[in-house]
């Protein structure tokens, strides 16, 4: 069974590598006789899960003979990648899909595809294919490992193609990634989400829970560190439930020590953490594992145990308050943040109080906020609203105030303190600048030298936002004994 699984999976590369081949090859013709390479251009929506198809559609261009184009109306394909966990991302995609449709008839052989958890939604391909005819190409999250076979067949046919897998239970194992930044790599380690949360469409568009096999992620994280990488961050809906479909035991906490023993890796991430799954040993293991970051994501969502079950979330907020005092015992320098949703069916004024008081309780460093988003087909769907629009808004605009002096006050803590930082590259608000992040995960823009990106260097912080850390670059490069570092 296993061995023809492998086949399975083996025979579906080596098509697609025939393709590939086939279409380099054309491309390669093309060059020779205009003198132009093939351009294309990616749009991508959403979340880091997202992202990584993102890399593996661009791998597979790159393969192809593309070249990566920022100019839109240059490029002869461009992919849009969608997300649909709120409906404003919907929204934008259709703004942005519809504002191509002069520049398709001006230039008829541009190819547009659009593909993502959106188009695992039956009624958003539908809404597509009825008023946004100009698209050529449509396919889902469960495609993408065969994107070379549409695109042929795109190129070939001329007609709109259609094709979604509604769910695939395989992970298909050695597709090409190119990745953008050549020091932090995304590493996605499992697939799908189990847990239900009633507003969440993800366990719809991104199927059940299935995780990559620990002996692949470690060969890509080694040849991650072989490539210079010093930075990964570890991706999947749930982290902390890795592992749970193998029939021997090994868990996330075990792959995070894997991953710790690889020479060459200085940073390990991770996320999204779900409150419910988070154990002794994964905090024992952050505690243990010194390449592991400072930083634990862990969303709680809202505050008032009422609404923890309308969302089916797991936990009342005496636990995940009870987590936190564990984790903050045995992580004091750990950094906290987390997704809270306002708004949600039901939820009434003093429910809201509730996810305040957890807020103030915890100090977060940061919080993600989203007013909550009907999505269809998921359980809330049909819920009704206690509390008007406005007060929602009201709400939220309430939350955000209160966070960010939070984050000021956490922040201001950093003031005079010399950081470890992992350097990004030039600030886009600043360009006389440099950025990157802390081990906590804050940002801090930086005066400096020439030649920094993909550095670790430390840095003397000198102000203090909410949403950010400003600073010099101490004065060497090596580590200062004379100070502590952060
Ligand atoms: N409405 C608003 N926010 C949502 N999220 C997920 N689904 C919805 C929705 N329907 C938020 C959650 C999650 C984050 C990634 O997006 O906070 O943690
Ligand atoms: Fe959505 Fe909940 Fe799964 Fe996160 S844990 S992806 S919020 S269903």
């Amino acid at each position: 069974m296993i061995n023809n699984k492998i086949n399975i999976e083996q025979n579906i590369l080596e098509s697609q590598n025939r393709i590939i081949s086939r279409i380099r090859n054309n491309n390669a013709v093309e060059f020779n006789n205009t003198g132009k390479n093939k351009l294309y251009h990616i749009v991508t929506y959403g979340c880091q899960l997202n992202n990584a198809d993102s890399e593996i559609l661009s791998g597979f261009l790159n393969e192809m003979g593309f070249m990566n184009t920022n100019n839109i109306n240059e490029s002869d394909l461009v992919v849009f990648n969608t997300c649909c966990v709120r409906e404003n991302a919907e929204l934008k995609l259709y703004g942005n899909i519809g504002a191509l449709k002069n520049l398709k008839k001006s230039k008829p052989e541009m190819i547009i595809a659009v593909c993502g958890c959106m188009m695992q939604q039956k009624h958003s391909v539908d809404t597509i294919k009825n008023k946004y005819k100009h698209i050529d190409l449509i396919f889902g999250t469960n495609n993408v490992h065969v994107f070379p076979e549409l695109l042929e067949k795109i190129l070939n046919e001329k007609n709109t193609i259609i094709e979604v897998i509604e769910s695939k239970s395989t992970i298909i194992e050695g597709l090409p990634v190119f990745r953008k930044d050549k020091h932090k790599a995304w590493v996605t380690i499992m697939y799908g989400c189990n847990n239900f949360c009633s507003y969440c469409i993800v366990p719809y568009v991104r199927g059940r829970e299935r995780s990559r096999k620990p002996q692949s992620i470690i060969e890509e994280v080694k040849n991650l560190a072989l490539d210079s990488y010093k930075e990964i961050t570890l991706l999947g809906q749930n982290v902390n439930s890795y592992g749970k479909d193998f029939s021997e035991p090994y868990d996330f906490a075990d792959l995070l020590q894997d991953i710790n023993n690889i020479d060459g890796i200085e940073r390990i991430r991770f996320m999204t953490s779900h409150p419910k799954d988070i154990t002794d040993k994964l905090i024992n293991t952050i505690k243990d594992c010194g390449k592991i970051c400072e930083h634990l994501h862990l969303p709680f969502q809202a505050g008032s145990n009422k609404i923890l079950k309308l969302m089916n979330r797991k936990y009342t907020k005496e636990e995940y308050l009870y987590k936190i005092e564990k984790i903050k015992k045995a992580l004091p320098d750990i950094a906290l943040t987390t997704d809270i949703i306002v708004g949600f069916p039901g939820e009434t004024e003093e429910d809201f109080e509730e996810t305040l008081d957890i807020v103030k309780k915890v100090q977060f460093d940061q919080a993600f906020t989203f007013i909550y988003s009907k999505r269809k087909g998921t359980p809330a769907f049909d819920m009704k609203d206690s509390i008007t629009k406005k007060e929602k808004h009201k709400n939220f605009d309430k939350l955000i105030e209160i966070q960010n002096e939070i984050s000021k006050k956490i922040n201001d803590t950093y003031l005079g303190k010399t950081v470890e930082v992992l350097v990004d590259g030039i600030s886009k608000n600043n360009l006389n600048r440099y950025t990157g992040r802390t081990r906590t995960g804050k940002i801090v823009n930086f005066s400096g030298e020439n030649n920094l990106p993909g550095e670790l260097v430390y840095v003397k912080v000198k102000e203090a936002y909410s949403w950010y850390l400003g600073g010099e670059l101490h004065d060497t490069k090596s580590y200062p004994d004379d100070e502590t570092v952060f």
